[in-house]
């Protein structure tokens, strides 16, 4: 039976819930999933001797990336440093390389996807990015795949883990905005820099990425209109109840008469509303589409095993690739009858 290996760049929360994932599935279920064996060769750190503790002596240890770029073995490459660069050059060293590539990168596939997407497609290798929209819930793969029969004309989310669970626990528990961020930041799912949660960037980077695959149009995070949770006070939230609404941190992409629209922005949301009730670190979507009329996505946004789930659902979809020889399957032509503009200003 042939052994898919794969090396994780980036062992932090993400790259660390994604080995354990990994480790804990037996051999015998990864050989019924996917018809090949499925270990982790190579980790890829800044800072090696802080990891050597929680990786297995069998596990190469490296903060050279040339040793996995030139390693003819490694078949998945899986991103999970986060960032532009060295980012970006990793990922399409490692396509141009022959090798596929997983990535939970937000930040870098909402400016640079399609480039990325086309370096995929030219090597005839799978770029996979589950994880970069909505943490755990599968949304990248129904658009690109389960609803592709639809025009979609619409997505309304919470799409941000770590203000959602901000504006939960000061909603529910009272808690202060700060008490809420450094729990959230405790738990693994804020970013590096939580600025970017809580003035909405990570919001706007996944519409532009979900945007994108749902409409075929060529957004960019510049793209989006963008509001946070900065100015929020715990006096809105709690007029907000008094009337019977909730606030909440919503992304929508929607087609309107002259384009599409992109925006992220706290909203009051009808205490009787389904996404009223999405609290603590759970996101969820709504994607309208001409037949499918409505469906609605939900499941934990970020954290550590959440994501990893979303990231080895990649690499196990890849493996399989592999094993029936169909490689780059989905090529870019997903993303290349771009007809729209966004408009927001
Ligand atoms: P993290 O905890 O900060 O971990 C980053 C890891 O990458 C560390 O092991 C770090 O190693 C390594 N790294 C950073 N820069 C590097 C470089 N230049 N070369 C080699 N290794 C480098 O980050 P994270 O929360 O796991 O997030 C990883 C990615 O997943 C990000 O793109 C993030 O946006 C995305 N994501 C996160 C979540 C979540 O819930 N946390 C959910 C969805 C997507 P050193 O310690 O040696 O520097
Ligand atoms: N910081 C992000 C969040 C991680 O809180 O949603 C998942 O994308």
């Amino acid at each position: 039976m042939k052994t898919i290996q794969v090396a994780l760049l980036g062992f932090g929360t993400v790259g660390s819930g994604t080995f354990e994932v990994i480790m804990n599935r037996q051999r015998e279920q990864f050989a019924h999933k996917v018809g090949a064996d499925l270990v982790v060769k190579t980790v890829l750190v800044r800072h090696p001797a802080k990891y050597r503790e929680q990786i297995p002596d069998q596990v190469q240890l490296t903060d050279d990336i040339d040793q996995i770029l030139a390693d003819e073995d490694i078949d998945i490459v899986v991103e999970l440093i986060g960032g532009l660069e060295p980012a970006k050059t990793y990922i399409l060293k490692a396509l141009a390389a022959g090798k596929s590539v997983v990535s939970a990168n937000k930040d870098l596939i909402a400016v640079a996807g399609r480039e990325i997407y086309a370096a995929a497609a030219k090597a005839g290798k799978d770029f996979m990015f589950e994880a970069a929209a909505m943490g755990a819930i599968p949304i990248v793969h129904p658009l690109m795949e389960g609803l592709s029969a639809n025009h979609i004309e619409e997505i309304v989310g919470i799409m941000n883990g770590t203000t959602n669970y901000i504006l939960s626990k000061m909603a529910e528990e009272g808690w202060s905005y700060d008490q809420a961020l450094a729990e959230a930041t405790r738990l693994g799912y804020a970013e590096a820099d939580p600025t970017a949660d809580v003035e909405g960037l990570d919001a706007g980077r996944k519409v532009a990425i979900l945007a994108n695959l749902a409409f075929h149009c060529p957004a960019v995070f510049d793209d989006v209109y963008i509001e946070g949770i900065t100015k929020v006070t715990a006096v809105d939230i709690a007029y907000a109840a008094r009337f019977g609404y909730v606030i909440k941190l919503l992304g929508i992409a929607n087609k309107q008469a002259e384009g599409v629209a992109l925006r992220v922005y706290p909203a009051l949301i009808d205490k009787r509303h389904p996404l009223a009730s999405v609290n603590d670190s759970f996101n969820a979507a709504f994607v309208r589409g001409d037949a499918v009329d409505e469906a609605m996505f939900y499941g934990r946004g970020a954290g550590k095993l959440p994501t990893a789930s979303a990231v080895v659902g990649d690499i196990i979809d890849i493996s399989r690739n592999i094993v029936c020889g169909c490689e780059g399957r989905l090529g870019d032509s997903t993303y290349e009858s771009c007809c729209f503009l966004p408009i927001d200003e």
